[in-house]
């Protein structure tokens, strides 16, 4: 990806498999925020600053996005741009190598423009300094030369809105973290929340589907849009090849059955993890990197990706010495609890 982009990317990946940049999900994506479904809290404190920052005529204040993956940031931040009614410019932290490529996106924002920065936690240090003045007064210290002849100038930018998007809120540097006067955490979708957003799709993608089914796909959905949609589109697939081309319960399980997404959701990868951790460490406690190493999982992607869930579910825990599976763990994997 280029380091400066528009606001046709695709989310950022994780959960189960990789992800393509389907045009399927651009066209799925809400624009505006009566579009937007779940996440009410959120939702309602964005609508009154973006409302009372129009009115006054400024720049909506910096907004720091954060929670588990496939939530809806990336979304979530076009959508505020969307109703700004400003161009919205979309990075991520790895792609932003040097402090110049900063600089750059900067100098070219227009006047109230969104600057979306996916994964910000993992900007680099000199990267991350340029942004505090750019955030704090619209302005950038540029070096100019080396050794005793250098100096410094200021050079101004429009006010702009700072979107930042991350997995670990903890991972922030606290002076960045500090400049953020919106901080927003998004939380996994309610079961409800997920039919309507499944029904909602299917609409859109022309897939008949009932209530129950709709239901059924959401229950198995890991409270995540991104993977209720993926569930949707592989679920039609079965009830176009081998149903009567409607999505009702008892096909949407078979499908979901057929793709190994169990009835909590959790794919082979969560299971095996529960596994490893029940077979291999007694249930724990286990740390992360030997719980990666026991799996041939990435550490980052246990942490960002399945932990989350496996703990919202109540089947592992965090503890000091490592994490430790629980009991609803141990029976959801049909293994007796050890007393
Ligand atoms: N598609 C993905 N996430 C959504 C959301 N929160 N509301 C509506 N549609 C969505």
């Amino acid at each position: 990806m280029d380091s400066f982009d528009t606001y046709n990317d695709d989310d950022r990946i994780v959960a189960m498999e990789g992800q393509s940049s389907d045009d399927w999900q651009y066209s799925l994506r809400p624009h505006k925020l009566v579009e937007y479904i779940g996440q009410d809290k959120v939702k309602n404190n964005l609508s009154i600053f973006i409302k009372a920052a129009l009115s006054r005529g400024d720049a909506l204040d910096h907004v720091l996005l954060y929670g588990p993956p496939g939530l809806g940031k990336t979304t979530l931040a076009g959508i505020i741009a969307n109703e700004l009614g400003v161009n919205f410019r979309q990075t991520s932290g790895p792609a932003i190598e040097r402090s110049g490529d900063l600089a750059a996106l900067l100098t070219n924002l227009q006047e109230h423009d969104v600057l979306f920065i996916d994964e910000i936690h993992r900007l680099s240090r000199s990267v991350e300094e340029v942004l505090y003045s750019a955030m704090e007064d619209y302005a950038l210290d540029i070096i100019i030369g080396k050794g005793p002849s250098a100096r410094s100038i200021r050079l101004d930018i429009a006010p702009f809105t700072l979107i930042g998007a991350t997995t670990k809120a903890g991972a922030l540097a606290a002076p960045l973290r500090d400049r953020f006067g919106i901080i927003s955490r998004l939380d996994y979708y309610t079961p409800q929340a997920l039919v309507e957003i499944i029904t909602r799709a299917a609409e859109i993608l022309q897939i008949e589907i009932d209530a129950e089914g709709a239901r059924e796909i959401a229950r198995r959905s890991r409270g995540t849009p991104r993977v209720a949609n993926r569930l949707l589109k592989r679920v039609r697939d079965v009830a176009q090849i081998e149903g009567s081309g409607v999505i009702t319960s008892e096909l949407a399980d078979k499908a979901l059955n057929l793709l190994e997404v169990d009835h909590a959701g959790l794919d082979r990868t969560d299971r095996r993890l529960l596994d490893t951790m029940i077979r291999k460490f007694g249930g724990g406690p286990v740390g992360l990197d030997t719980l990666a190493a026991a799996t041939s999982e990435v550490r980052d992607t246990i942490e960002d990706v399945y932990e989350p869930y496996l703990i919202q579910l109540g089947f592992i825990n965090r503890t000091p010495r490592g994490r430790v599976v629980t009991r609803a763990g141990y029976e959801h994997m049909g293994v007796v609890y050890p007393e």
